[in-house]
C-alpha cells in the first residue's frame, strides 16, 4: 500500500447525488475541506448546505472555474477532484444523451484537472464494465480487475472509454495519480427493505452477481483512493463484503452459472465481485452489511 495524507481541499462532482451525498459527508467528517458541484441543487443551491456551487460540467468553462478559485466566494487551493457525476445508469435517457453528458462531463474534469496542476483524481467508473448484465458469463468468478473491460450498454462504454482516457492523462503527466472505482449498485440503508424480495429467485439480481455496496462503505472507498500516491492510473471493484442473498455464493454460482469456474474458496456468502484488490491495495474494508439492518425472521431459508 503506498497511502499519504489526505487533501486538505477538494472538489467533489455530482455531489447532490445518491453517492455524492455520502461522500460529502464523509469527507467533511474526516475533516476535508470539500467543495461540492452538481447541476441539480434544487430550487436554491444555498440550501444544499456546506460549501455548495452549481456547475454545469459540461461546459468547460465552469469547471475550470471551479478548480481554481476563480468564482466568486470560493477559493482556489484545491488538491483534488472526486467526479461523480453522470447520468448514473443505462436507459435513464436516450443512449446519445448519455454519452454526450457523460464524455464531456469527465473530459472537461480530467482537462480541467490537468490545466489547474491538480495531480490527484478520483472518480467513479461502475461495475458494468464487468459484462454486466451477464449475459454472457463472466469468464471466472469471483469476477476481478485481470481481464479487458467488457461494456453491454452505452452507459458502460463510456465507462470503459474514461478508464482508458485516464490511463492516457497519466501517460502525459507522470506524476499524476488517478483512481478508478468501479462501484457495485449503490444502496442507503432504506433501500435494504427490498432485499428479502430477492431471495425467492436466484435470478432475479444475476445481473451483477447479487453485488451491491453501502453508500457509507463507497464513501470510505473514495477516502481511500484520495490517500492513494501511486502516479499513473489504476482501477479497483468497489463492493460490499457479502452478496444481497440468503443463499450461498457456491450454491448461486453452481445453479446460475454452471460452467464458469469459481476460483478459490468462496466464504458463505462472499462477495463474486472481488475486492481482493481494494482491500491490499487501498486497505479498503467494507464495514456494513445489508444483514446487520433487515431482521432475519422473514428471510427465507438457507
Ligand atoms: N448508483 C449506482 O448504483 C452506481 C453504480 C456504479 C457506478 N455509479 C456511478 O457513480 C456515480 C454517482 O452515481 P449516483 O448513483 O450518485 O447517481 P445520481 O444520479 O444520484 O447522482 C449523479 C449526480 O450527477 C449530477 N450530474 C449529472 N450530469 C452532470 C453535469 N453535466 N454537470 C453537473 N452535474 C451533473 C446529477 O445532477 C446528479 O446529482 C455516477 O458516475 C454513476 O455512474 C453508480
Amino acid at each position: 500500500m503506498t497511502h499519504s495524507a489526505l487533501p486538505a481541499r477538494v472538489v467533489v462532482t455530482g455531489a447532490t447525488g445518491k453517492l455524492g451525498r455520502a461522500v460529502v459527508a464523509h469527507l467533511r467528517d474526516e475533516g476535508v475541506d470539500v467543495l461540492a458541484v452538481d447541476r441539480a441543487g434544487g430550487p436554491d443551491p444555498r440550501a444544499v448546505g456546506g460549501e455548495f456551487l452549481l456547475v454545469d460540467l459540461t461546459d468547460y468553462g465552469q469547471v475550470v472555474e471551479a478548480f481554481t478559485g476563480g468564482t466568486d466566494e470560493h477559493a482556489g487551493g484545491i488538491e483534488a477532484v472526486v467526479h461523480l457525476a453522470a447520468v448514473p445508469a443505462p436507459g435513464l435517457v436516450s443512449n446519445a444523451a448519455t454519452f454526450a453528458n457523460n464524455s464531456a462531463a469527465t473530459y472537461n474534469v480530467f482537462a480541467a484537472a490537468r490545466a489547474a496542476g491538480i495531480k490527484r483524481v478520483v472518480w467513479a467508473s461502475s461495475e458494468t464494465v464487468l459484462g454486466l448484465p451477464f449475459d454472457t458469463p463472466p469468464p471466472y468468478a469471483p469476477v476481478d480487475e485481470e481481464y479487458a473491460p467488457r461494456p453491454e450498454s452505452t452507459y458502460s462504454l463510456n465507462k470503459a472509454l474514461e478508464e482508458e482516457m485516464a490511463r492516457h492523462f497519466c501517460r502525459w503527466d507522470p506524476e499524476l495519480v488517478m483512481v478508478g472505482l468501479r462501484f457495485s449498485n449503490v444502496m442507503d440503508v432504506e433501500d435494504y427493505a427490498t432485499f428479502p424480495s430477492f431471495h425467492a429467485d436466484p435470478r432475479a439480481r444475476r445481473w451483477n452477481l447479487w453485488g451491491y455496496v453501502d453508500a457509507r462503505d463507497a464513501a470510505q472507498a473514495v477516502e481511500r483512493a484520495l490517500a492513494h500516491d501511486r502516479p499513473g492510473a489504476d482501477v479497483f471493484i468497489v463492493a460490499n463484503a457479502d452478496t444481497v442473498m440468503t443463499r450461498s455464493s457456491a450454491s448461486l454460482m453452481a445453479e446460475v452459472y454452471p460452467g464458469v469456474e469459481v476460483r478459490g474458496e468462496l466464504g458463505r456468502h462472499e462477495t463474486l465481485l472481488s475486492i481482493g484488490k481494494a482491500r491490499r491495495v487501498l486497505g479498503y474494508e467494507p464495514r456494513h452489511s445489508w444483514r446487520d439492518h433487515v431482521d432475519p425472521a422473514p428471510l427465507a431459508p438457507e
